[in-house]
């Protein structure tokens, strides 16, 4: 048989042979470091604590939950793509990195967390569908948003 030209078993083979290669690898997460944590810096209230982690450490640290549908080929490069991209912008994991900048610019990132949540942008929209309990309720917003603005150096 031919598909296309092609023999049908090899090209069935090693079709199958990519797609379980997909399906077997989950993405690793580069391990925590302690020291350069955004709770290593800054005194974060608990019940602040518990909302980022809720709704924004499984794109913005190195805490990433990954989900079962990681594995489903093509949908595993886009949830990554998007995870990296988070990591890039704000990475809750590395705050080292962003007070190595200066706290001007640490301090713009605090602000940038308050403004996202107030326009609504964030955690981003597909990953609300998925995750229902993620959308932060306007209370939420407002005690992040006092916490930004005064978040005190350990
Ligand atoms: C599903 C992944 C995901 C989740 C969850 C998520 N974000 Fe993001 N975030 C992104 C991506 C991707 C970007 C990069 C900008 C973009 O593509 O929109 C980003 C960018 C940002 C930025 C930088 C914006 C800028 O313009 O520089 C801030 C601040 C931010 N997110 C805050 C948060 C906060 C706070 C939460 C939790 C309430 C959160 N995000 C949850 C994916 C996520």
């Amino acid at each position: 048989m031919k598909l296309l030209g092609l023999p049908l078993v090899p090209v069935a083979a090693v079709v199958f042979c990519i797609l379980l290669r997909s399906a077997l690898t989950v993405p690793e997460n580069p391990p925590v470091q302690t020291g350069r944590t955004i709770e290593a810096h800054l005194i974060i209230p608990a019940d602040v604590h518990r909302i980022l982690r809720r709704s924004c450490y499984d794109c913005h640290s190195y805490q990433t939950r990954w989900p079962w549908y990681t594995r489903v080929p093509g949908l595993s490069q886009a949830l990554y793509g998007d995870v990296k991209r988070a990591r890039e912008h704000l990475n809750l994991s590395d705050w080292s990195a962003k007070v190595a900048e200066g706290q001007e610019e640490a301090q713009a990132s605090l602000n940038g967390i308050c403004e996202e949540l107030r326009t609504d942008s964030m955690p981003i929209r597909h990953y609300r569908w998925l995750h229902r309990d993620a959308k932060l309720s306007p209370y939420e917003v407002e005690r992040v948003c006092r916490w930004t603005a005064t978040a005190k150096q350990r």
